[in-house]
């Protein structure tokens, strides 16, 4: 029970309302204002600035800090010692797995990874050049009619099963779209590689030649993956909380995290990102500068893509660890003088040590650098949120399941009306 009280008074309202005040482990105390309603009126929070939707103890993020903890481990001990596998076992069920575990929930995956081979034909529903986030949206959704029937959500045991299908096949999906995409064949997964090295398989592999999957691109993608896996109650999963709270199939829920995810103010930026730097072109000072510009005017909308963020009101934790991993991949490569990275680094110390950027405190975020990284990869730009995607599915499950696992009641808002006030139709 809360012991600290928050009191309101609002003019005309001849009574002091109280509302309990709730402290969490680490982070910002909450006022549950629940029963305002019953006093008629409602909280109004366009856009969720200062809105706890929920309780959660999977991702904890301090925007003042820079800091990202994934059941309680830092963000940056995690990419260094640890795998997107082992980050996705820790983020479902709330421990890091010892190795049997470990072991156990690999060999699951790896068993899962097939998809039904039915579902190919819905690819070619799909014009051929069809963004393969429209695709993914749609195959996605098509899965929950393969796993329904059967599915009673009230159950531990399908919700593991469905996380863990949703974990193991999504690369296959993701590898399907991009295939479908270029004209070239599907590939099915291997049970004999990890999850980064199968997802670069399927992408990469054809019929006609041997593929060996390049142990840099492969450490780099589960890095990728591990940066991308989870991010508190960002916009897509708080989309596939809201859908969850109808009781509706999960593999329908994540279909609708995808749509959230895509859109350049989230997930797409990192398309978005890349398309920015092929527009700057050259790096001359005065042309970047000139983009820098037009992202300060107001008339302009024009956006450093890659840049800001609504909790990160200091560096983004991930973008350090992604611009580390940039470097470490373009080295490798010997791509150290790519010439958009180079633009990306100057335009990120020109945007630093302007005062627009610094008084709004906008650093770049996850999605500044992962597109160099993919890239140098191979991977098309247009691929790039699929990735994310593929990534962000274990957050968005793990936050459905802590869910459905609790006590939880469905997402219903309420608004401010300025329409209409009550009026009869027109008689004939
Ligand atoms: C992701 O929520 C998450 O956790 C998301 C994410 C995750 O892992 O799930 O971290 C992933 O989505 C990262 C963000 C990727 N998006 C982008 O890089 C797109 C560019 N960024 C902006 O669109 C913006 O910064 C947002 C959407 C990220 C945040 O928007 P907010 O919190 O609503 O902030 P705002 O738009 O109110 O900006 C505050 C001010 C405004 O100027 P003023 O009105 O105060 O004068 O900063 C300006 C904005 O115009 N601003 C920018 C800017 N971002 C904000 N100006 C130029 N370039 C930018 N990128």
């Amino acid at each position: 029970m809360a012991d600290r009280k928050a009191r309101l008074t609002v003019d005309g309202l001849d009574k002091t309302i109280e509302f309990p005040v709730y402290s969490g482990s680490m982070g910002p105390d909450v006022i549950d204002v629940r029963t305002l309603s019953a006093e008629g009126l409602f909280t109004h929070d366009p856009g969720f600035m200062a809105t706890s939707s929920t309780e959660s103890a999977i991702t904890f993020i301090d925007g003042g800090k820079g800091v990202l903890l994934h059941r309680g481990y830092p963000i940056g001990q995690l990419a260094e010692n640890s795998n997107f596998v082992e980050l996705s076992y820790a983020l479902l069920f709330g421990e890091l797995p010892n190795d049997e575990e470990f072991n156990k929930f690999e060999r699951t995956i790896r068993n899962h990874t097939m998809v039904h081979e039915q579902l190919a034909n819905f690819f070619k529903g799909f014009r051929r050049d069809a963004h393969p986030m429209s695709i993914l949206c749609g195959v996605v959704g098509g899965l929950a009619a393969f796993y329904h029937d059967h599915l009673d959500i009230t159950k531990e045991e399908d919700r593991t099963i469905s996380a863990i299908r949703l974990i193991a096949k999504m690369p296959t999906l993701a590898s399907m779209c991009y295939k479908y995409n270029i004209g070239q064949p599907f590939n099915y997964p291997r049970n004999d590689l990890s999850y980064a090295e199968n997802f670069l398989y399927m992408m990469f592999s054809n019929p006609c030649e041997e593929f060996k999957v390049n142990p840099v691109f492969a450490k780099a993608m589960d890095r990728i993956f591990m940066l991308h896996a989870d991010h508190e109650q960002n916009a897509s999963t708080s989309t596939v909380r809201l859908a969850g709270s109808t009781g509706a199939n999960p593999f329908a829920c994540i279909s609708a995290g995808i749509a959230a995810l895509w859109g350049p103010a989230h997930g797409g930026a990192n398309e978005a990102v890349l398309n920015m730097l092929d527009e700057i072109g050259d790096e001359s000072e005065e042309n970047i500068q000139r983009f820098v510009d037009r992202a300060k005017d107001k008339s302009d909308p024009f956006k450093l893509m890659g840049f800001g963020h609504r909790v990160y009101r200091n560096f983004d934790p991930r973008a350090k660890v992604m611009k580390e991993t940039c470097d470490e991949v373009l080295a490798e490569l010997g791509m150290a003088d790519d010439p958009q990275l180079k633009i990306a680094k100057r335009l990120e110390q020109i945007a630093l040590e302007d005062e627009y950027f610094i008084e709004r405190k906008l650093y770049p975020n996850v999605d500044f650098y992962s597109g160099i990284i993919l890239k140098a990869i191979g991977i098309p730009t247009n691929m790039f949120t699929v990735v994310f995607a593929v990534s962000r599915t274990i957050g968005w499950i793990s936050h459905w399941n802590e869910m459905i696992s609790s006590n939880y009641k469905i997402s219903r808002p309420r608004q401010l009306y300025t329409g209409h006030t009550e009026r009869d139709y027109p008689a004939k």
